[in-house]
């Protein structure tokens, strides 16, 4: 089992990656004062992982209750937020008591943020079992429910104790979610560190098949990235927003086709290409460059081409009502290399409209 520390002074926490992990004695080393736990879980995940769990915790002398959610983006909602906080109200959880955040993104992003508002705070766990939880959500502290009027738009900063991944949960994983994991996994490379990149350049298929030695490298090295960039600015003042890379174009194309009707990985993986060609035309980049990081993402089974029913203009409308535009200007994070990234506040919206009928017309 391998251990990375999230640096952040008091509030520091370990990753544990390994495979078949027994939770309970890491649970425990994390909550030493803590009596009560709710697993905070959904109807898929429930089946497959929370008897194991739930064992494991008790064998350790917990108080164990669960939470189940709906499963699904659309469930991401104040009523299910308020289920875990009605869940921990019923079974009388007082402030010695914990969450344990069992799935993928959605529960952990609600769970983290429950445990943030309970009581003015009791602390959580997280047990990621999707690729991408694993490689991002989970890490990192940004907890959050959707509103009618946006994504994550309800939500706080809150670090876990500690996340667990344990990457035999990742066999059950249907491959679209794998695929929508890998948008996050190649971002990682893109914007840190070519070395990482070459390695998914010659072994990304190989997650398809379950292969631990790849999913094990992968996830600790995501981890390594993502712990670094936290620890120098947790609340995304700077540095932080290089994790956006992809997410610019990813978050307009979600929203344009609807929220759930392609993953958020697929669409950051099409947000990543858009991007890197704007940095090709502005001559930032190779063209062999561009056509290696489009290469990837066609072998991660990203999707690399904009959707017919979408046009230049769509992009930047839906642009302009993303919650990181300031004052008015968005800002694009675009590839200098493979391995770096900087971030550019003086992309005009003609410049990506016609970027993006250029590309439409290819
Ligand atoms: N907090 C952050 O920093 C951060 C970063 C990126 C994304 N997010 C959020 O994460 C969410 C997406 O997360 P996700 O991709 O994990 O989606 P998800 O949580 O919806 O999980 C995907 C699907 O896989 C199922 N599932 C989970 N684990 C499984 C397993 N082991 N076997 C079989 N099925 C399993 C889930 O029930 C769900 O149907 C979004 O809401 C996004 O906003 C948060």
């Amino acid at each position: 089992m391998e251990t990375i520390t999230v640096g952040l002074d008091t509030r520091s926490y370990p990753i544990y990656i390994g495979n078949e992990i027994n939770y309970g004695p890491l649970v425990s080393k994390a909550l030493p004062k803590i009596k009560d736990l709710m697993v905070v879980t959904n109807e898929t995940v429930a089946p497959l992982y929370l008897q194991r769990l739930q064992k494991e915790l008790e064998a350790e002398g917990f108080n164990v209750k669960s939470c189940i959610l709906k499963d699904g983006e659309s469930y991401k909602t104040v009523e299910s937020w308020w289920q875990i906080l009605t869940a921990l109200m019923e079974n009388a959880y007082g402030r010695d008591s914990a969450i344990i955040a069992l799935g993928g993104g959605v529960v952990g992003d609600m769970a983290g943020f429950a445990a943030s508002a309970y009581q003015r705070g009791i602390p959580f766990v997280q047990i990621p079992t999707t690729l991408l939880a694993m490689v991002d959500s989970s890490v990192g502290g940004k907890t959050a429910i959707n509103h009618p009027l946006g994504k994550n738009m309800i939500g706080a900063f809150y670090q876990p104790k500690a996340v667990i991944a344990s990457l035999d949960c990742l066999k059950t994983l249907p491959e679209k979610e794998l695929t929508a994991g890998l948008g996050e996994v190649v971002k990682t490379a893109i914007i840190y560190d070519r070395a990482f990149y070459d390695f998914l350049t010659q072994n990304i298929q190989k997650v398809f098949s379950d292969d631990l030695d790849t999913l094990h490298t992968i996830v600790k090295k995501c981890c390594e990235v993502k712990s670094s960039v936290v620890s120098e600015d947790e609340k995304e003042h700077g540095l932080r927003a290089i994790l956006n890379y992809g997410h610019t174009f990813g978050h307009a194309i979600e929203a344009h086709l609807g929220f759930g009707t392609w993953l958020h990985g697929e669409a950051v993986g099409l947000g990543m290409v858009i991007a890197s060609a704007l940095s090709l035309k502005r001559g930032l980049i190779s063209k062999d460059d561009f056509d290696s990081m489009k290469d990837l993402c066609k072998k991660a089974k990203l999707p690399v081409s904009i959707p017919e029913c979408m046009s230049g203009d769509d992009f930047i409308k839906h642009m302009r009502h993303d919650k990181k535009v300031r004052h008015g200007i968005i800002r694009y994070v675009l590839p200098t290399a493979i391995g770096s990234v900087k971030i550019f506040s003086d992309v005009d919206d003609a410049e990506v409209v016609a970027l993006v009928n250029s590309l439409k017309a290819e």
